[in-house]
């Protein structure tokens, strides 16, 4: 048999590749890994289970921290997605560990490399209708993943935040290194991209400028983080809405100039009057509904302005139905209303630019981490966490 030198060349090649090593790792690869798994509604235990052997286009990052969003809570409390069990947890950060031979740069295109500190955004299917023809919109993508909501598998255990190691495995994958933010911002990071989305949906109105009065409906983390993205954008004049005196204080410190506290101010007459007086006589020029509650997705109208605008943003689960009288609440008032649904990677690095402008202006949004638990104490993370007694909760690795 005749082999040509390119033939022996291209067999030498292929031998050599094989015996390089599957993935450049650090020391700190450990043989196995624990994840706080949903079991059972109401019910995080911790398991171990072995590291999966690395592929060369995976990567395996220790876990530092991550938030818990209020869909991880919705999850335990009755596993409305049919998930169970699964591990948890979409909101997190650490450092990479061991890093696939085919890994050469994140989402974005920036280098990378072991020791790096990291994040993970969606995972998108990227062959469905949305994604081939509509690459502005792949949030609306109906089989857009997140790592953090994929029921347990033994093959690949390491899916979910709530665990010592994530392993990024799988077609569709997107992830960015953020080596200049801390722990804090990292974990606000994913929260802080919806309200990044929810901004620019906002603006395809061409409704929010330095000068616009602009009115925040509900404080939990995605209220208090939509007035922080406001603020680094230039907002000055911000009207927040909500009934729990802890929430409205921090809106405040975060620059909101008029807060209402609904529980006080009871009658919706009253409220309307209050925000009028403070925007030109007339209602604000564009209000973002931040709370599930359809008794408060209804009055917003009331507020806004003829002509002005709403981002409804706070159903990202179907709490129910409200009725409006169209003809006051939208035809004469020619209103202009958007939703805004979850994020796509490459909203991103804009978030990753917020954190840092949010730094530069000393806005406090690490003050929203307001409780943190380890890794055996997330039920007790997800009971505060419905409690209200906080604000913004974390699960950080000890
Ligand atoms: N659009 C998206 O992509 C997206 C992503 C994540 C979460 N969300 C949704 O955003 C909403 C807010 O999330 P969160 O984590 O901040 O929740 P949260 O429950 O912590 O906050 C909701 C806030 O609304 C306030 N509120 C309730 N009724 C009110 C009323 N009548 N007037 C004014 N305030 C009122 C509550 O006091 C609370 O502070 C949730 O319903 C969630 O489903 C949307
Ligand atoms: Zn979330
Ligand atoms: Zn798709």
């Amino acid at each position: 048999m005749n082999i040509s030198k390119s033939q022996v060349e291209s067999i030498v090649r292929k031998i050599v590749g094989e015996m390089a090593p599957a993935a450049k790792t650090s020391a700190g690869v450990p043989k196995t890994a624990k994840v706080a798994m949903l079991t059972a509604p109401k019910k995080i235990e911790v398991k171990e289970f072995p590291v999966p052997a690395l592929e060369d286009n995976d990567i395996l990052v220790k876990v530092e921290g991550c938030g818990v969003c209020g869909t991880d809570v919705h999850e335990w409390r009755g596993d409305p997605f049919g998930i169970i069990p699964v591990t948890l947890g979409h909101e997190g950060t650490g450092e990479i560990v061991a890093l696939g031979k085919n890994i050469k740069c994140d989402t974005a295109g920036n280098p990378i490399k072991v020791g790096d500190k990291i994040v993970t955004s969606v995972i998108s299917c990227g062959e469905c209708q949305i994604c081939r023809n509509h690459p502005a919109n792949t949030n609306l993508c109906d089989k857009q993943g997140v790592f953090g909501l994929i029921p347990h598998d033994d093959a690949q255990p390491l899916t979910g935040w709530f665990s010592t190691h994530l392993l990024i495995r799988g077609k569709g994958a997107t992830y960015f290194v953020v080596n200049d933010l801390d722990l804090k911002e990292r974990m606000l990071l994913e929260l802080a991209c919806v309200c990044v989305h929810a901004l620019k949906r906002a603006n395809t109105t061409g409704l929010i400028n330095f000068n616009s009065k602009v009115l925040v409906q509900g404080l939990g983390p995605v209220g208090l983080v939509m007035i922080s993205v406001l603020r680094a954008a230039g907002v000055n004049h911000i009207i927040a809405i909500d009934g729990t005196q802890r929430r409205l204080d921090m809106a405040k410190k975060l620059g909101a100039k008029t807060v209402i506290n609904f529980k006080e101010l009871t009658s919706l007459d009253e409220r309307v009057k209050l925000v009028k007086s403070v925007s030109s006589g007339i209602g604000a020029d564009f209000a973002f509904q931040c709370t599930g509650a359809p008794a408060a997705a209804k009055d917003i109208y009331e507020y806004i302005r003829r002509g002005g605008g709403m981002c409804e943003m706070g159903f990202f689960v179907n709490n129910g139905d409200y009725t409006v009288n169209p003809h006051f609440a939208m035809c004469n008032k020619e209103i202009n209303i958007v939703g805004s649904w979850d994020y796509s990677a490459d909203d991103y690095p804009t978030t990753v630019a917020f954190l840092r402008q949010a730094r530069e202006m000393n806005i406090p949004i690490k003050e929203l981490i307001t409780h943190t638990f380890p890794l055996d104490k997330l039920n007790e993370a997800m009971e505060v966490n419905v409690s209200q007694a906080g604000i913004k909760i974390c699960y950080v690795a000890e």
